[in-house]
Formats: C-alpha cells, structure tokens, sequence
C-alpha cells in the first residue's frame, strides 16, 4: 500500500473493473450504475455514509444521516432512591447511587438472558477515573478534601442499568430491579491462586480474600455464560509512599509506582503504601460481575494475572475451552492470553462459576519472521522457579510482569484493546502509542522508532484454534497522517479525513467491519477523537473512514454494537479534559450546555434516520 492520501480516479476506475470483473455480464450492468454513485463517495469500501471532516470543538460530531443520543449521563440516577444531580452540592451517599464518573468500557447483556434480542439490554459501564478539577467547584491548590475524596470513591467502579428501544429511541428503565453501582467501596471476592497469598493479606483483610473496591477500570469483556468482566488499569494512580523503601521496591518499580495524582492517601490509610504495603497487590485484576443476579459478589479473578489490564475479550477454542485477551497498557508492556483449563458448559450456567480460576495465562512473542509464540506463566516452568522469586503460582500471577520478563516476550506499544473479528476469526492487538520506543528497539510488530500515533496488528491463531500456541501475525494498519507521518500506512484510497491516531478500543459489527474509537488524538495529531470505521478483507481492506467525532477534550471508548447492528454505543470520556480546562472554565460544557453545569462523561447511542443497520 502507498501513502497517498487521496483516491485517484484510475482508483475508482479500477475498482469498478474488479467489480464487474468479479460479477461479470449482465449482472454487473444491473448493478454498476448505483454502485458507481456510491464509489465516488466511498471508493472501494463497504460502508456506506458520507465521511465527517476531522474537528476539534465543544460539540460531537456523526456522519450525515445518523441520529446521536445521550442515553445517560455522569451524575443521573442509577439505583432506586437516587437524587437528582446537583453540581453544586454533591454527597458520596448520591454519588453511589448516581451514574459515575468517565464511563468507559461497554457491555450489553441481553434481557431475557440468552436472547438474540436488539431491544431491551442491561448496559453495564467502567467508571475508570476522576477529574477532579472538572467535578468540583473552588478546588483548592490542596486537592481534593477528604468529602471530596469519599465522593471520587464514589463515582469510581461501574453501573448496571436496564435500557430499552421504543418507537426507535432507547431510555434507562427507571427503577429496575437490576439497576447496580460499583464503587470503590464495594466489597469484592478474590479467587484463584493470589486468594489467601501472604501477600494480599491487610490489616483489615487479615484472610487476603475480600477488597473494598475495583480501581481505574479501563475497558472489558463478558464470558460466553453472560457475566462481564471489567478490568482494572492504571491502579498504581491511587497510591502514595517511599516506593524506594518497600519491602518489594522492585515489584513497586515495575509496576510504575510514582507519586499519586489523588489526594487518597493523605485521606484514607490504605492508600499508603508505607502504612499498608500489601494493598497494591489487591488491585490490577481482571473482575468477574453477574448483572443478571444484582446480589451477587464481584470477584477479582487472579488466575488472569496482574497488570495495567486494558479489556478482556473472549474467543471460544475449538474443544470449547474459553480464552482471553488482555493488553496491559504502558510503554513497552506485553500481550497476554488465559485459556480457560475446562470447556464451559452451554447447558449449565452454574458450573461456569468458577471456570476463570483454573488455567494457563500465556505471554506473546512476535517475531520478526512473522510467527507469535504463546509462552506459557506456570509455575515450576522454566524459569518460574522459588530460585527467581517465584514460590507458588500465586506468585507469579501477583507478580505477572516480572514473570513475563523472564519469558522474553516482545515489548509493544501500549496495547490496549485485543478483539476478535468474530467473521474471520482473526484477532486484531489495537497498540495505541509509544513515543519512548527508541531507533534501536524497533522491531518487526513495532516498527516504528517514537510511534506516537500506533498500529494494529493483526494475528491469524495457528489452525484458526484460539487456544494454540502459535499462529502468524502481520501490520493492519500503521496510524497517522499519510505523507506526514512517517511510516503512516493505510489502503491507498484513505483520504484526507479518514486518517486516525492512537486507536484504542475496537468493535466488529456483524459484517466483520471494524470500528476503531480512539485516544490521545487531540494532543498526538491536533484533531478530535473519534470513531473510523473500515473493512477487514475485501477490496476496501485498512481503509478507514470517518464516522464520528468527540467534543473537546473527550475520547472515546466502550464501542458496542446492538446484534442487529441498528445501535451503536459509545462512552464519551472526560469530555472538557484540557490544558487549563476547569469546573468554572471547561473546554466545553458537553453535553448539557448549560450556565453552571460541568461538563459530563456520558453513553451515546447512535442510529440511522428512519433505521436500518449502521454502515450498510
Ligand atoms: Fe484506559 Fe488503556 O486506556
Ligand atoms: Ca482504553
Ligand atoms: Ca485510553
């Protein structure tokens, strides 16, 4: 593929031929002059809407014909007895009733379970993070106060809430019986190897099997059983202490352990690290929620491993054993896979229950001749041993980078989201930046030196079985602006408005067609993130397509689409987040628009006018 940025008209001209070169005679004739029509706005791609022009401003942005939707919104009520928002005068009892903060990972789980409906889901939301210059009126130069602090718990961990299409316009069931929050209060189980390990054991928790809450839960999953996983990411954000002066500095270091942007530990003792070393250890985990059984405990499922776990998506092996992705997002971190050790069983949900606690956690290789090995995290394997630090399989998933390290995988560039095309079976590794990848450490996967705009990279599992331990893997696309950017590489007919940076998160809607939403663009390219929309196979292959833009400040996440592809969900994030941006002064008061009102994370729901299948 070249970098030229705009079609040609030999492009066009040639794809017609191929077109009716493919459908030949008469066939053909019948269909090329709506085909032709349609060329000239989307060239060799499928899809089929009128690409949105790159923005940057306080309003969002779709492609023409498609309706926008705010469905909920930071702060709206969530479980019964919830008050109304009120920024001036925020409590953490509302707050843990209330939608919570910088919504991120989307799931939608089917009502009633195992339906094929598009009509009636439960919408489970990441609360990832806090702004707390956003959130709060006349913040101090101190940070937030300990009221303040209670209410960032708050508005941290997830949502449950039942959402229903009527008349083409979806609303939340007010009220419903599975209406959940998740905080960082919430009491949470620990299972699988870490549970009861000497080094998840605290003050308060003396068995090292329960924890208040899940933290920085970036993006996700669900099981083939109908339970969501929400996986905890940048946990080491909330901490404070003499890093150099615990009892395992070189775990701390690893992990990235530096002064915290929050004001927890001045507020909350097991935020320090010097008063409650084990604490850390308790959270980076992926966490298994039943939405369908409000009641029930969430679990924070150890066997997965411990690190800056972007999502966890799943892929059936060929015997029925589950497998799952996860990305652990910073500068030169790895790609993991866990295959579950039994099949999971489609007649029976309860013997799922405990299924993602027995299994083998792998770690990728790619190399250079284009073959990635899966490297096994078992304890007692070569060099897995007590010698290295490595007592039990506890251990090593506590400690699952410093394992990793031993096993020489290849360092990526921040992989977050790993989803599989659930058309061609291929797996799609989303890497969305590295700008401190050095000259001298480019490799094949990552072949770019100071890769500020990332790549996807695409994995072929060796026999089409998710559960091998090899496979091939080649570029889908190297991200930028082509002919600026250097190395930028797409289909030669992306334009002008089609180019993306720093991909993040990724759905398939049921053609197989990926939509990439994106993060870190208004800073790496000077333009919105958004959402690009392109082909896997075929003749518009890697052509990505602009579908929507985010207001200021704002990234996108949680992409999701309805099974009949009619309804597409994003969670826009830190809408406002901006150099100097404010509570007084936000970059955009998105999506209220009003005197005095903050700007709010929020879940859009997008549709075609007059309906029909988004894309088609
Ligand atoms: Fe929270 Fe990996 O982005
Ligand atoms: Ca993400
Ligand atoms: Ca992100």
């Amino acid at each position: 593929m070249t970098q030229n940025s705009q079609p040609t008209l030999a492009d066009l001209i040639d794809l017609r031929l191929n077109r009716r070169g493919l459908l030949g005679g008469a066939a053909a004739l019948a269909v090329a002059s709506p085909f032709a029509a349609a060329a000239q706005e989307a060239g060799p791609s499928t899809l089929r809407f009128k690409e949105l022009a790159h923005t940057y401003d306080p309003q969002q942005h779709v492609a023409d014909g498609y309706d926008m939707q705010v469905l909920i919104r930071w702060g709206d009520p969530v479980v019964a007895g919830a008050p109304a928002f009120d920024p001036a005068n925020q409590t953490a009892a509302a707050q843990e009733k209330q939608f919570g903060y910088n919504n991120d990972f989307l799931g939608l789980h089917p009502l009633p379970l195992g339906s094929r409906t598009s009509d009636r889901f439960l919408l489970v939301v990441n609360h990832e993070y806090t702004n707390t210059e956003l959130m709060f009126p006349n913040l101090g130069s101190e940070g937030a106060s300990k009221a303040q602090a209670e209410i960032e718990l708050a508005a941290h961990g997830g949502a449950v809430v039942e959402i229903v299409r009527e008349g083409g316009q979806w609303q939340v069931v007010p009220d419903s019986k599975y209406a959940r929050r998740l905080s960082g209060n919430t009491p949470m189980q620990i299972s699988g190897p870490a549970a009861g390990h000497e080094k998840m054991k605290t003050s308060v928790d003396p068995t090292g099997r329960t924890v208040l809450g899940m933290f920085n839960n970036c993006a996700g999953g669900s099981t083939p059983w109908g339970t969501w996983l929400t996986c905890e990411e940048n946990f080491d954000a909330y901490f404070n202490g003499d890093a150099a002066k615990h009892p395992d500095a070189a775990v701390l270091k690893e992990y990235g352990f530096s002064r915290s942007r929050y004001t927890w530990s001045k507020h909350f003792d097991r935020f320090s690290f010097d008063k409650e070393p084990n604490e850390p250890n308790r959270f980076g985990w992926v966490v298994e929620i039943d939405p369908y059984e409000p009641g029930s405990p969430p679990v924070k499922r150890t066997a997965l491993g411990r690190f800056k776990h972007e999502g966890s998506t799943y892929a059936l092996a060929k015997d029925g054993r589950v497998v799952f992705y996860s990305g652990d997002d910073e500068r030169g971190e790895y790609v993991y896979k866990f295959v579950t050790s039994r099949p999971w069983n489609a007649d029976d949900r309860a013997a799922n229950r405990d299924l993602l606690d027995e299994g083998v956690l792998y770690v990728a290789r790619f190399a250079d001749d284009g073959k990635v090995e899966w490297l096994p995290l078992v304890h007692g394997q070569g060099p897995l041993t007590a010698d290295n630090g490595f007592a039990n399989q506890g251990d090593v998933v506590i400690k699952a980078r410093l394992a990793a390290n031993l096993l020489k995988p290849t360092p990526m560039d921040r992989p977050e989201d790993i989803e599989t095309n659930p058309v061609n079976g291929r797996v799609y590794v989303v890497l969305t930046n590295n700008t401190n990848r050095t000259p001298d450490q480019v490799d094949k996967a990552n072949p770019r030196a100071a890769n500020g705009h990332g790549h996807i990279i695409e994995i072929a599992p060796a026999d089409g079985d998710h559960a091998a331990t090899g496979g091939t893997w080649s570029i889908f696309l190297l991200a930028g602006k082509p002919g600026q950017d250097a190395g930028a590489r797409y289909h030669r007919a992306t334009t002008n408005d089609g180019w993306l940076s720093c991909p993040d998160n990724v759905a398939f809607d049921s053609k197989g067609r990926m939509w990439i939403a994106t993060d870190g663009a208004p800073t790496a390219a000077g333009i919105a993130d958004g959402v690009y929309a392109t082909d896997t196979v075929g003749l518009g292959r890697a052509l990505t397509r602009c579908f929507y833009q985010a207001p200021a400040g704002a990234e996108v996440c949680g992409p999701i689409f309805a099974p009949d592809d009619q309804s597409f969900f994003i969670a826009i994030q830190h809408p406002g987040e901006d150099r100097g941006s404010t509570f007084e002064k936000p970059a955009t008061r998105w999506p209220d628009f009003k005197d005095g009102m903050p700007p709010r994370p929020s879940v859009v729901a997008i549709t075609k006018k007059g309906g029909g299948a988004i894309g088609s």
